[in-house]
């Protein structure tokens, strides 16, 4: 099959959030550290009635809906996930009720997980699926679900909520330069979650940082090599019209951007003209190392990069500022995001993307995009997602009623036998939520 890639997105989050601003006053935080020095807005968060699975639940629902996708039609059907609500049974196995009742149990695929990745592993899967001899005709549906959580400290205002439902297939709107991918793998103990009593990550902040900075150099020289191989000529960022990252929180993106700027220095490529060469040039002779740890490196590059940041980057900020980490959503959001801002735009353009997930994974890859046919056409796909009437409608809270929340959260996590308040007023119609969990840990569901 031919121009296979993404049909449709639907994007889920929890409708219940909370400022930055005032958690960062709550927390006795200096003033402008969470908005300014992480770059986040404002956080969503799941209440006890909300988890990965409900979540996961209502994206697919509404992408079958609203695309008018009959159930029978989907092959294969693939989760990324790092919330652990259970070691072996896959939340995947949770969305076959909405097929199953259709008479549809021929579904291929299980959950993928490692970090923030496993969503971009999923959506591989499935790409991988319709390109190739074992593809029986049907669409791949990938969702990535995640609930990000951390204990009270400096990480806190970097948790988010939500799940984002993929269809996959031929002659797409959004389709994969399957030649242009590049990966790196290594072992790290940067974030994870060796704590199975505890929703919470063990993170090493400063470390996570630096892997990830690592992690992209690595793609983005790799990813460049092959672009050169392939086209014969240097690759720049001026050869992509946007770059979407994994945003963990805003100010990780702006410095991803920068140094992506200061590879093509060292690379001489086409974006860097001579007052930019001049700017970096005092920083081509830093170690590796020394160039993770250097303050003056970081401010240069983020000058030189501002304008190019403003155009390619901005627009694909929108949901993970107002959301935060939505782990393996996380990227595929920010992806959201610019659909939502520069729909009309975007025929014809190239978009690189860089998957992060700690431990570590990553990927840089690349999308070409033009407008499509009904139903699965871009305009449609910003005009199903309804990006800005979703943020508007949401509910603040206050940091005392949050916390309460995640201290309930977490005497809920792995726990039975405890029925929810079943209070789903703030909820949509067409929202799934958690009604119990029994003394056998079975958890049931509603929708609204
Ligand atoms: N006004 C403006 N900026 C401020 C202020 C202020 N009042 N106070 C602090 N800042 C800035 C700091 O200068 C810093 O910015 P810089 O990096 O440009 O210098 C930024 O705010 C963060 O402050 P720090 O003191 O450096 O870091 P902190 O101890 O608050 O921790 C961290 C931040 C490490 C991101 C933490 O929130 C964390 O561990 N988060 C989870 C891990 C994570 O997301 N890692 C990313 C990759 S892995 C993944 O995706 C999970």
């Amino acid at each position: 099959s031919e121009n296979v890639g993404i049909l449709a997105m639907e994007i889920y989050f929890s409708p219940t959030c909370i400022q930055q601003e005032v958690l960062e006053a709550h927390d006795g935080a200096s003033k402008g550290k969470y908005t300014i020095g992480l770059g986040q807005d404002c956080m969503g968060f799941c209440t006890e009635v909300e988890d990965v699975i409900s979540m996961s639940l209502t994206a697919v629902n509404t992408l079958l809906e609203k695309y008018k996708i009959d159930p029978k039609q989907i092959g294969r059907l693939e989760v990324g996930s790092e919330t652990v609500l259970d070691k072996s049974k896959s939340i995947k196995t949770f969305l076959m009720q909405i097929f199953e009742r259709c008479g549809n149990t021929d579904i291929e695929g299980v959950d993928s997980t490692n970090a923030c990745y496993g969503g971009t592993a999923a959506l591989f899967n499935c790409v991988n699926w319709v390109e190739s001899s074992s593809w029986d005709g049907r669409y791949g549906l990938v969702v990535c679900t995640d609930s990000a959580v951390y204990a009270e400290g400096p990480a806190r205002p970097t948790g988010g909520a939500g799940a984002i439902a993929i269809l996959v297939g031929p002659d797409a709107p959004i389709v994969f330069e399957s030649k242009l991918r590049a990966s790196h793998m290594a072992h790290a103990y940067d974030f994870y979650k060796p704590n199975l009593a505890s929703e919470y990550p063990v993170v090493d902040g400063k470390l996570s940082q630096t892997c990830y900075l690592m992690a992209l150099d690595s793609c983005y020289r790799s990813f460049c090599h092959k672009y050169e191989k392939l086209e014969g000529k240097k690759f720049s960022i001026l050869d992509a019209e946007y770059f979407v990252f994994h945003s963990p929180y805003n100010k990780l993106v702006q410095k991803s951007f920068a140094r992506l700027l200061f590879n093509d220095s060292l690379r001489n490529a086409s974006s860097i003209d001579e007052a930019a060469k001049e700017k970096l040039a005092p920083f081509s002779s830093l170690t590796g190392d020394e160039s993770y740890q250097s303050r003056d490196l970081e401010k240069a590059s983020q000058q030189v990069a501002k304008p190019f940041y403003d155009a390619k980057v901005q627009p694909s900020t929108l949901i993970p500022k107002q959301v935060g980490n939505m782990y393996t959503a996380s990227l595929y959001a920010a992806f959201a995001s610019l659909i939502h801002n520069k729909h009309k735009t975007l025929d014809g353009q190239r978009v690189i993307l860089f998957s992060y997930g700690s431990g570590l994974t990553a990927t840089m890859f690349s999308l070409r995009l033009c407008e499509g046919q009904h139903p699965f056409s871009l305009s449609n796909i910003a005009s199903v997602m309804n990006v800005g009437e979703k943020l508007k409608s949401r509910h603040e809270f206050s940091p005392e009623k949050f916390v309460e929340i995640m201290h309930l959260m977490e005497q809920r996590y792995g726990a039975k036998d405890f029925v929810t308040s079943k209070d789903c007023s703030l909820l949509d119609p067409g929202t799934y939520y958690l009604l119990e969990v029994d003394s056998m840990y079975r958890r049931f569901y509603a929708k609204k």
